[in-house]
């Protein structure tokens, strides 16, 4: 698997410096446009895309200074039996990274769901849920000590609707493991001291009650002394605006007004935390009119969280969760990202470059 990954990337690579020296782009070049703005400029990558598609690689490589592993370093990947590590995806896309001469953002470490089944039928094992805690986070976090710029320590551990009563989600980890938020961290920060500890949520980008939670359990994470340095808004949008008809999450959200994540932000980053835009994209269900209005809404929906991003300068990261329609986790057909499914622009990458293009640092 190690040496056929390795071949195929090798292949993608020189296929795709042919490519770019036969053909000078004539469109902008978002990546560079952030360094000049003082923003990183990501994306979600998968593995399998690189296999059959060389146009893939070259466009990764070419608009995007960071990128971040869709499902390559998830627990399901890098451990997928008990003790039994395996890095061959995880480590594929950091030498895309380190090729591309991208930062290298990890993600996750710890989550509630896409679990493998051995370690999903250790919930309620207190003991045996800290060891393998532990063990993993520990493993994964040093075998990219000083490569990653971040990782995604705990991804959505908050409830959507929390109470005075609960904040957390019930999972395998929690109650059981009740501090099991504070043991990531630390461990994370023991295993790689120079990484930016992040935590990663959706639903949570403007402000309403998850937020608020997600505010006070990090507050309270820094009064304690627990070493967490970001929050990653996920930002997985759609373009409907009545929230009770979104039942299926793959929908998303209609997103929060500019005004609501700019406080968001600015009140994160007052608490010293650096924020990322992590997973940023913009359906089209729910969305009503003809197509060329549900871009037009869109690129709206794109412009306004990169204002948002660029209002803060501890906002340092405006990252798509896949950056091409046809690859998207969201289906294809409800056409969520920057380019269509031919590598054509649309208005919302072009409403991206225009408005970076006009922004001096802040
Ligand atoms: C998604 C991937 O994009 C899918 O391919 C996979 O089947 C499920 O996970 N929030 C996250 C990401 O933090 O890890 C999720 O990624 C999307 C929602």
């Amino acid at each position: 698997m190690a040496t056929h990954l390795s071949f195929v990337l090798q292949l993608a690579i020189i296929t795709s410096c042919a490519a770019a020296r036969e053909s000078q782009p004539t469109i902008a070049i978002l990546r560079d446009l952030g360094k000049a703005a003082g923003l990183f400029i990501g994306s979600a990558a998968g593995v399998s895309h690189f296999q059959n598609d060389s146009q893939y690689n070259l466009t990764l490589g070419q608009q995007f200074s960071l990128v971040t592993p869709e499902n390559a370093c998830k627990w399901t990947a890098t451990e997928p039996s008990n003790g039994k590590f395996d890095f061959t995806e995880c480590d594929f896309i950091l030498n895309v990274a380190m090729t591309f001469k991208q930062v290298f953002r990890g993600h996750n470490l710890c989550w509630g769901v896409h679990n493998p089944s051995w370690l999903q039928k250790l919930a309620g094992n207190k003991t045996a849920l800290i060891d393998v805690l532990t063990r993993h986070v520990h493993t994964v976090a040093s075998r990219y000590k000083g490569k990653a710029y971040a990782w995604d320590v705990v991804n959505e551990a908050v409830l959507d609707n929390p109470t005075s009563n609960q904040t957390l989600k019930t999972n395998i980890w929690y109650p059981a493991v009740s501090n099991y938020i504070d043991l990531a961290f630390k461990t994370a920060h023991e295993a790689d001291p120079q990484a930016k500890l992040f935590y990663n949520d959706y639903n949570s980008e403007g402000l309403n009650g998850k937020s608020n939670a997600i505010y006070e359990m990090l507050k309270s994470m820094i009064q304690r002394g627990i070493p967490v340095h970001g929050v990653g808004l996920q930002s997985h949008f759609t373009l409907g605006d009545d929230f009770t008809k979104m039942k299926n999450p793959k929908l998303g959200r209609p997103a929060p007004s500019y005004n609501d994540m700019a406080a968001n932000i600015k009140r994160l980053a007052d608490l010293g935390l650096e924020v990322h835009i992590t997973e940023l994209d913009v359906s089209f269900a729910g969305g009503t009119g003809t197509e060329q209005q549900k871009l037009q809404q869109q690129a709206e929906v794109y412009g306004n969280v990169l204002k948002a991003c660029l209002s803060n300068k501890m906002c340092k990261n405006y990252e798509v969760w896949g950056y091409i329609d046809k690859y998207s986790w969201r289906k294809s057909n409800y056409e969520p990202d920057l380019f269509d499914s031919n590598y054509k622009p649309k208005p919302c990458f072009d409403t991206v470059a225009a408005m970076l293009q006009n922004k001096t640092v802040v």
